[in-house]
């Protein structure tokens, strides 16, 4: 496994390997078990595994926990080994971005949910996304369901702008006891961590609900509301696979999010029904 830190690593590396199959891996490091998964199912359908670990600053809010957030890279580059990875390209923000720069901009249908909650902030994912994808220049790129709304974007810009790359939306992995890994979890002190399982326990109950034949929003989210009643809760939302917040559940075309604040730390999970 290589360590790349330049565009001209990347690139010369993009150049060596032109006529094999890309498999790209964006992260922001802190790896667990939901980002091993990506590279694991890259792993399989890939004669190459890119990896990218890059905290992007452009997508966090002032405010934000940019500088607490994670960074482990000297773990990120043993998990990486592990998992048979054959190039991390681990950049400096400098690296990426210039002072000035051409902006992307998300759809105005997006500022809704993580969109109306953070604005600007998937500007900056898809800002660096593309950034990303013109470096790399993928086959295959893996993103997690867990990041719903950002695996609903970088799909739409990947048509929008006619990338030929195929982005493989992979599913969410849990702790044993269902709460959704994420690299924000480590902020969770005890009691937080216990509380965080009702976001899982009410998506379970509302998909057992949907299972049951229940396809009324309104419905499902009094019961969601009724199971995360001691938590502080942002949203609740069901929507259909644009984004756009339906009346009764779809199946195929339906995802339920919820997000609650425990301090400073927000926490997302959903369920694709
Ligand atoms: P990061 O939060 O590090 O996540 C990297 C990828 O791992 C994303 O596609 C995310 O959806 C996926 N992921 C995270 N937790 C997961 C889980 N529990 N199960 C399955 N997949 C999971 O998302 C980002 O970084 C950034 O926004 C990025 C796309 C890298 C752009 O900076």
């Amino acid at each position: 496994m290589k360590i790349l830190k330049t565009i001209e690593e990347l690139q010369e590396i993009r150049k060596i390997q032109k006529n094999k199959t890309i498999g790209f891996v964006p992260t922001m490091g802190a790896l667990h078990d939901g980002h091993i998964s990506l590279i694991k199912q890259a792993r399989i359908e890939n004669e190459i595994v890119i990896v990218s670990i890059f905290v992007n600053p452009t997508q966090f809010l002032p405010g934000e926990d940019l500088d607490a957030y994670p960074r482990r890279d000297e773990a990120d580059k043993k998990i990486c080994e592990m998992c048979k990875v054959d190039y991390i390209f681990m950049p400096l923000s400098t690296t990426m971005y210039s002072e000035e720069e051409v902006l992307i901009k998300a759809p105005n249908n997006s500022y809704v949910l993580e969109g109306k909650t953070r604005p600007g902030h998937f500007d900056g994912v898809l800002q660096i996304v593309l950034k990303l994808f013109n470096l790399v220049q993928p086959t295959k790129a893996y993103f997690g369901k867990k990041d719903a709304q950002q695996l609903t974007l970088i799909q739409q810009m990947v048509k929008n702008l006619f990338l030929p790359i195929e982005i493989v939306p992979c599913e969410i992995v849990r702790e044993k006891d269902g709460l959704a890994l994420s690299s924000r979890n480590v902020y969770l002190n005890e009691e937080q961590r216990k509380e965080a399982l009702f976001l899982s326990k009410s998506l379970y109950l509302a998909a057992s609900l949907v299972g049951k034949g229940e396809r009324s929003s309104s419905i499902l989210k009094t019961k969601i509301y009724d199971v995360m009643k001691n938590l502080d809760v942002e949203y609740v939302a069901i929507v259909d696979r644009n984004f756009n917040e339906i009346e009764e559940i779809q199946l195929k075309n339906s995802i339920i999010l919820v997000v609650a604040r425990f301090d400073n730390t927000r926490l997302l999970d959903n369920i694709w029904l």
